[in-house]
């Protein structure tokens, strides 16, 4: 432990595997305390528990589409551990196709889990972060959302729409000590990009200067690095985390 977060608490959303569990997992490492969010609501109990337990990790059954649950997933955090000075809102989906065959209901579905999730979530916690002065949000955004994938005309648009709410919203808070900064993942192995066939995810390693896929871990330091006061004059960046993919 480096302790980085020490005595700090943060929610994650979509916590319960992937890159958010991976990022709880380091936030801990680094003295913090985690409150997870996520619709799976039993893996989200089990995750927490594998975290270390109701000491240092609680989960808790959340939809982030709903603007209630978002806001009683902050309130358990403040309920549980005191504040929340942390806020990822990583929780997503994917519903790919072309445009040809997407219908308008998985064009909504990626709008409403990513950009209104994320937009619920960055609302939520810096309204309370303003009152206390001081915080740090984190929003998964992709290298999607940069440039524009085929078969992804809804998740390029949310991804790209949180960049555009996150700097917004960054530039209404910096005054009152909240930083708002984005992170854009490059191919990373989850369970999201395992689903992929093999011959799109050999195009897409065909594409990465360092020739490999990123871990979670590697979005789980750079999430820490936003999170902690090591970025305490950053706020409405972007950083990619690619392998140096089109940069
Ligand atoms: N894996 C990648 O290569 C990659 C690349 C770029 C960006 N990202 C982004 O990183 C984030 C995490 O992705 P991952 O690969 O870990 O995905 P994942 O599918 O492994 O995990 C996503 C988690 O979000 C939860 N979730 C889904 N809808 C939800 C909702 N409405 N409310 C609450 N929780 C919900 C799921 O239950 C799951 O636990 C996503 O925003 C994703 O778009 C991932």
């Amino acid at each position: 432990m480096t302790g980085l977060l020490t005595g700090k608490t943060a929610v994650i959303t979509g916590g319960a595997q992937g890159i958010g569990y991976a990022i709880a997992e380091r936030f801990i490492a680094e003295g913090a305390r985690v409150v997870l969010g996520d619709m799976n609501a039993e893996q989200v109990a089990t995750a927490a528990q594998s975290l270390g337990g109701e000491a240092v990790a609680r989960g808790v059954a959340c939809n982030v589409t709903s603007a209630d649950e978002v806001q009683a997933l902050i309130d358990a955090a403040v309920a549980a551990f005191g504040a929340v000075d942390v806020m990822v809102n990583n929780a997503g989906i994917t519903r790919d196709a072309t445009m040809r065959k997407m219908s308008e209901e998985h064009f909504d579905q990626v709008i409403d889990v990513h950009l209104k999730g994320t937009w619920l979530g960055t609302r939520a916690a810096a309204a309370h972060m303003r009152e206390r002065g001081s915080g740090a949000i984190v929003n998964l955004s992709s290298i999607s959302g940069k440039v524009g994938f085929v078969g992804q005309t809804n998740y390029s648009a949310a991804k790209a729409g949180i960049v555009g709410l996150s700097k917004a919203a960054a530039k209404e808070v910096a005054h009152l000590g909240v930083r708002i900064n984005c992170i854009q993942p490059g191919l990373i192995r989850t369970a999201m990009t395992e689903a992929m066939p093999q011959r799109i995810w050999d195009e897409k390693m065909s594409e990465i200067p360092m020739g490999r896929a990123g871990e979670p871990s590697e979005i789980a330091s750079v999430a820490t690095f936003l999170a902690s006061d090591l970025s305490s004059y950053m706020t409405g960046t972007v950083l990619e985390v690619t392998g140096g993919r089109l940069m």
